[in-house]
C-alpha cells in the first residue's frame, strides 16, 4: 500500500441541496477514497437513537447548525479510520470557522493536508427546487428528485424534515452567513476551485473532474 494520497483529501463546500452528496458519491467511486458526510454521520446517529443523535436531533429539524464540538468530534473520529488515510472527499464539513481551524489542526496531527476545495456554486431558486422535492427511499438510502431524477414506482420515500421550505431558507441564510465566509481563506491558500454546479449531474461531474485535474 502506498502512503500518498497526492489530490485525493478533497472538500466539497456549497449551500444545500447543491449537489455535494451527489457528486461525492461520484468522487468515491473514481478515487477510491471515502465519502466523509457530517450530514450522513448525524441524521445515522439520530436514526439509531445515540446521545448525539439525540442531542443534534433538535438542530437538526430545525434546520440549524449542530453545535461545533460534537462535529469536530465526529470528523476527528471518522478520519483517524485506516480507510481515510490515503483520501478522504468531506462532504459538509467544515461549515464554521470553528470547524475549519479544528480541521487544521487534525490534518497536522495526522501529518496529512488537503489538495483541493471545491465549491459548488447554484443559484439560490434552483437550490430550493432541488432540496424541497428531493426524496430517499429508506430502503436501499438511494436518493432522488421528483423532478429531475424520479424514483421508481416501487421506491419507500421519505422527505427530509429539514428538506421543507422554511427549513430550507434557513439552511441557505446560515450557508451564507457562516460557510461561504470560509472561502476567502482557502482560496488565499490556493486550494480552492469553484464549479457551476447548474446542469445535468454528468455535466457537473465533467467541471469537478477537471477543476481537480482528472
Ligand atoms: P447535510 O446533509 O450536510 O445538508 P446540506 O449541506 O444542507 O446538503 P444536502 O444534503 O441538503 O445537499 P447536497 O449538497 O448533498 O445535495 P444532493 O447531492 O443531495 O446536513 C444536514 C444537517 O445536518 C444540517 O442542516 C445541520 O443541522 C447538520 N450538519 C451537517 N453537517 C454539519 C456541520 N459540519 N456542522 C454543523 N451541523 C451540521 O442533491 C440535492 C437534490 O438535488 C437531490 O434530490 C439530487 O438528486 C438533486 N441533484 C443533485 N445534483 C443535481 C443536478 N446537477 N441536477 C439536478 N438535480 C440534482
Amino acid at each position: 500500500m502506498t502512503t500518498a494520497a497526492t489530490g485525493r483529501r478533497i472538500v466539497l463546500v456549497g449551500p444545500p441541496a447543491s449537489g455535494k452528496g451527489t457528486q461525492a458519491k461520484i468522487l468515491v467511486e473514481r478515487l477510491g477514497v471515502p465519502q466523509v458526510s457530517t450530514g450522513d454521520m448525524l441524521r445515522a446517529a439520530r436514526a439509531a437513537g445515540t446521545p448525539l443523535g439525540k442531542e443534534a436531533e433538535r438542530f437538526m429539524t430545525a434546520g440549524k447548525l449542530v453545535p461545533d464540538d460534537v462535529v469536530i468530534g465526529l470528523v476527528g473520529e471518522r478520519l483517524r479510520q485506516e480507510d481515510a488515510r490515503q483520501g478522504f472527499i468531506l462532504d459538509g464539513f467544515p461549515r464554521t470557522e470553528a470547524q475549519s481551524e479544528a480541521l487544521d489542526r487534525l490534518l497536522e496531527s495526522l501529518g496529512q493536508e488537503l489538495d483541493h476545495v471545491v465549491q459548488i456554486d447554484v443559484p439560490r431558486a434552483l437550490l430550493v427546487e432541488r432540496a424541497t422535492l428531493r426524496r430517499a427511499d429508506v430502503r436501499t438510502g438511494q436518493i432522488y428528485h421528483l423532478k429531475y431524477n424520479p424514483p421508481p414506482s416501487d421506491a419507500v420515500l421519505e422527505h427530509r424534515d429539514d428538506d421543507r421550505e422554511d427549513k430550507v431558507a434557513t439552511r441557505l441564510d446560515l450557508y451564507e452567513a457562516l460557510t461561504a465566509a470560509l472561502l476567502p481563506y482557502y482560496e488565499k491558500r490556493g486550494l480552492l476551485r469553484r464549479i457551476d454546479g447548474t446542469g445535468s449531474p454528468n455535466e457537473v461531474t465533467k467541471r469537478l473532474l477537471e477543476a481537480l485535474g482528472i
